[in-house]
């Protein structure tokens, strides 16, 4: 039976895989990936039993087109071609992206090519926000002018006040930051110009810059405080912890360990590629809607007890056993089933020690060292202890996330529970702004739109089943 090609590339050369030129490039500029299309190019041959036609579909970069498979048919008037059904993604790629680099079997991840624990170490969060965007770390100029840009507008408008005001007493700080962000597109109408270079650049310094004072302005709100402005004397970090804290002093002093601690976990959280929230924003983004908008989304998807808002959870889940003699039949109920997950364990992408998670271990002995050892800390060594010996998680490759000690330090640091989603946003804001300016000058993306397999009911005719008359 004669092949079928589904394009041109010459990928049936089984002795000598093609590779492709153009790609080769591109791909060699954007990462030192094993993705690479020395490793990864060549064919896939295909034989679909139904019709015994053969087919081949180029490799590159490891990947298939799932488009290819569309010229996969049969003599069914009615068949529209091949799908590869993938529900929650879990081996499909929606985009090319040169921002973060996550090998989650040997627990590696790169911002822009440089190792995490380095970035945590030595930068400041402006500087990762920058080279997340721009793909290069700042000169000292360009690093003075966008901490300027970003300082200049941390202020909201007055109406903003207002709108904050309107939410009930024990409103939960990420529906207040959701709702806010949405919000501020109605007060930048041209930021609807997305194509327009100086819009785009003025709608995100306005979100690096706005998502501290409203997420301050949220926690002091169900606090029943008064809103503290933004002191532009301060860096980020301190200008935050400053809205979040200050009472009557002129000048709010944070604690040096508090605010490294907070910068580090915000480099930790600013990027994560193509998570949940990341790909809500990408794909909200691609309707072309406006930045702020599309960001809201991200704030919601992050609200979710599976991704952000693991943290808050994790500490829930701790209070809840109370006790570290309680911890082993904590365990056996996740196993069982019937006590829930182990919040702040396993993930997606990493299938070993999540090297966020090993970090802000370290970071919670320095926080602990200031304020003294969190009164739960017993528990979740345990629960860890516990966990990585037990074969249920051992054998499904679950290691604690990023997400599992980050509780206890923010409780140290005084916030309460349900704000430590707010603080995994105003970082992740950093990486969801750069991966939607990338989708949107990616030539290749288009409205996202996923296919479906049908399973309802075929044709039928309308007959009302109401008994009153309309
Ligand atoms: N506790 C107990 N069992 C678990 C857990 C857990 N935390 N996570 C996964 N499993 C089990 C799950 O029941 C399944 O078992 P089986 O094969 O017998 O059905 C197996 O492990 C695979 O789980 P999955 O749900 O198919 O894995 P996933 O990749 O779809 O989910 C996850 C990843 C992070 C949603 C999940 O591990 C989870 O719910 N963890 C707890 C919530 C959490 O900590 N989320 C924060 C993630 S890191 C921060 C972020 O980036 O958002």
């Amino acid at each position: 039976m004669p092949k079928t090609g589904t394009t041109a590339a010459p990928a049936t050369n089984k002795k000598k895989p093609a590779t492709d030129g153009s790609r080769a490039s591109a791909t060699t500029k954007a990462s030192n990936s094993p993705r690479t299309p020395a490793s990864g190019a060549g064919g896939l041959e295909i034989k679909d039993t139904r019709t015994s036609k053969e087919y081949t579909v180029p490799i590159v970069e490891c990947a298939i087109r799932a488009t290819e498979l569309k010229k996969i048919t049969t003599a069914d008037p009615n068949d529209s071609g091949l799908m590869s059904y993938d529900p929650a993604f879990l081996n499909t790629a929606s985009c090319r992206s040169a921002i973060t680099y996550i090998d989650g079997d040997k627990g590696i991840l790169r911002y822009r090519g440089y190792p995490i624990e380095q970035l945590a170490e030595k930068a400041t969060f402006l500087e990762v926000a920058w080279l997340l965007r721009n793909g290069e770390l700042p000169t000292q100029e360009e690093y003075d002018q966008f901490v300027h840009d970003v300082t200049w507008h941390t202020y909201v408008h007055e109406n903003f006040r207002k709108f904050l005001e309107g939410f009930r007493y024990d409103a939960h700080p990420m529906a207040m930051l959701n709702s806010s962000i949405a919000g501020l597109a109605s007060f930048y109408p041209t930021s609807r110009n997305i194509f327009d270079d100086k819009e785009r650049n003025i709608s995100i310094i306005r979100l690096l810059a706005k998502t501290p004072t409203i997420a301050a302005f949220s926690y002091r709100h169900v606090k029943g405080l008064p809103f503290v402005y933004p002191d532009n004397r301060l860096s980020y970090v301190e200008n935050f912890l400053s809205m979040v804290n200050r009472m009557s002093e002129s000048k709010y002093e944070a604690n040096p360990t508090f605010v490294r601690a907070l910068e580090i976990l915000f480099i930790l959280h600013a990027d994560h590629e193509q998570n949940c929230s990341t790909s809500a924003v990408r794909g909200v983004g691609s309707s072309h809607v406006d930045p702020f908008s599309a960001m809201s989304a991200g704030v919601a998807a992050l609200f979710g007890p599976l991704h952000g808002g693991a943290n808050e959870q994790v500490l829930r889940m701790i209070t809840e056993i109370g006790n570290v003699k309680n911890v082993p039949k904590f365990i056996e109920s996740v196993k069982s089933g019937e006590g829930g997950r182990l919040m702040g364990f396993g993930h997606r992408v990493y299938k070993s020690y999540d090297p966020r998670a090993k970090i802000v271990k370290r970071l919670a002995d320095e926080v602990f060292k200031v304020v003294g050892v969190d009164k739960d800390l017993e528990i979740a060594l345990e629960l860890e202890r516990i966990a990585l010996s037990d074969e249920y998680f051992t054998s499904r490759k679950l290691y604690p996330n990023v997400d599992f000690y980050t509780g206890l330090i923010y409780r140290s640091m005084g916030f309460p529970t349900d704000f430590f989603t707010v603080l995994f946003a105003i970082a992740r804001m950093s990486g969801w702004l750069a991966q939607w300016e990338e989708m949107l000058l990616d030539k290749e993306q288009k409205i996202s739109r996923p296919r479906q397999i049908y399973i309802g009911p075929k044709e039928r005719q309308y007959q009302t089943r109401l008994t009153r008359a309309r």
